[in-house]
C-alpha cells in the first residue's frame, strides 16, 4: 500500500500585517499568527516583503526567521535590493514574484520566458546561499520551460485564474482546472517541485490538492479573511482538513 503523497500547507500571513499596518501600530502581530499557524498544522509559514511594505515589514522578516520553528517562505521581486535582504536572511525558501506597485495582488505569474536574463541571476545568488528557489509563473509549458534553463528547482502554480472562474466564470471552471493539472504534470515531468497558491478557499482547494505533483499549497488571504469569524486556529485547521481529505482520496486510489 502505497502511503498518499504528502501536499504541505504554507500559511501566508501578509493580511494579518495588512490590518495592523491600517492604524499603524503593533496590533495584529503577524508573529503571533506565525505561532497560531504552527499550532493548527501549517508546515511553513510564507510572507511577502513588497517593495512598498504595504503589509510584511523588514522587522517581521527579521523575527520570523528568528523565531518561528517552520520553514520561511520569502515572497520577493527578483530585484537586487530584494535579493541583498533575502541573501542576509536566508530563509529556508524564496519564491520569486511579480510586483507592480499599483496592483492589489500579485496579478499574474512571472515572465520568465522575457526576462529569463535578469531573474537568472538571482535564482543562481539565493541557490548558491543555499535558499530553495520557486518562480510564480502562469500554468504554461513555456514558462516551465524556462524556469528549468535558469536553474530553479521549484516553481509555483498561479491559480488566480482558476479560482476566478470559480468565482465568475464558472463555464470556464473544468478548463482552468484541467491548465492547472497538465501543468502540474509537465512541470514534474521536467523535475521540477511543483507548488500553487493564490486565490484558493475551501471551494477551490479539494480540485488542486488533488494533483499529485503539487507538493504544496500556500493559501493566505481566505485563511486570513475566514479567521474573523471562526479565528485563525480554526480556519488553518478547516483547510488542512479540506487538502489532507482530498489528497487522501489520491492516496486511496493509488492503492
Ligand atoms: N503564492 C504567491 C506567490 C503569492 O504571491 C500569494 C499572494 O501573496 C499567495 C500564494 C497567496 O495568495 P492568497 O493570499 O490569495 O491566498
Amino acid at each position: 500500500m502505497r502511503p498518499a503523497p504528502a501536499l504541505r500547507l504554507g500559511v501566508n500571513i501578509d493580511h494579518v500585517a495588512t490590518i495592523r499596518n491600517a492604524r499603524g501600530g503593533d496590533h495584529p502581530d503577524p508573529l503571533r499568527a506565525a505561532e497560531i499557524a504552527v499550532a493548527a498544522g501549517a508546515d511553513g509559514i510564507t510572507a511577502h516583503l513588497r517593495e512598498d511594505r504595504r503589509h510584511i515589514s523588514d522587522r517581521d522578516i527579521e523575527l520570523l526567521s528568528k523565531e518561528i520553528p517552520l520553514p520561511l517562505n520569502l515572497e520577493m521581486a527578483a530585484t537586487p535590493d530584494m535579493t541583498a535582504i533575502a541573501l542576509r536572511h536566508r530563509p529556508h525558501a524564496a519564491c520569486l514574484v511579480p510586483e507592480k506597485r499599483e496592483e492589489r495582488t500579485t496579478e499574474g505569474g512571472l515572465d520568465v520566458v522575457a526576462g529569463e536574463k535578469h531573474i537568472a541571476p538571482v535564482v543562481q545568488a539565493l541557490r548558491d546561499a543555499g535558499v530553495r528557489v520557486s518562480l510564480f509563473v502562469e500554468p504554461d509549458r513555456r514558462q516551465l520551460d524556462a524556469a528549468v534553463r535558469i536553474g530553479a528547482p521549484v516553481v509555483e502554480l498561479h491559480t488566480g485564474t482558476y479560482c476566478e472562474a470559480w468565482l465568475h466564470h464558472r463555464e470556464a471552471f473544468e478548463a482552468e482546472r484541467l491548465r492547472l493539472a497538465e501543468a502540474a504534470d509537465y512541470g514534474a515531468s521536467l523535475g521540477l517541485e511543483v507548488h500553487a497558491g493564490h486565490g484558493l478557499t475551501y471551494d477551490t482547494v479539494a480540485p488542486v490538492a488533488k494533483m499529485k505533483p503539487i507538493a504544496e499549497l500556500n493559501i493566505g488571504h481566505f485563511i486570513i479573511g475566514e479567521a474573523i469569524f471562526v479565528g485563525l486556529e480554526e480556519s488553518i485547521r478547516t483547510m488542512r482538513r479540506l487538502m489532507d481529505e482530498a489528497r487522501a482520496e489520491v492516496g486511496a486510489a493509488l492503492k
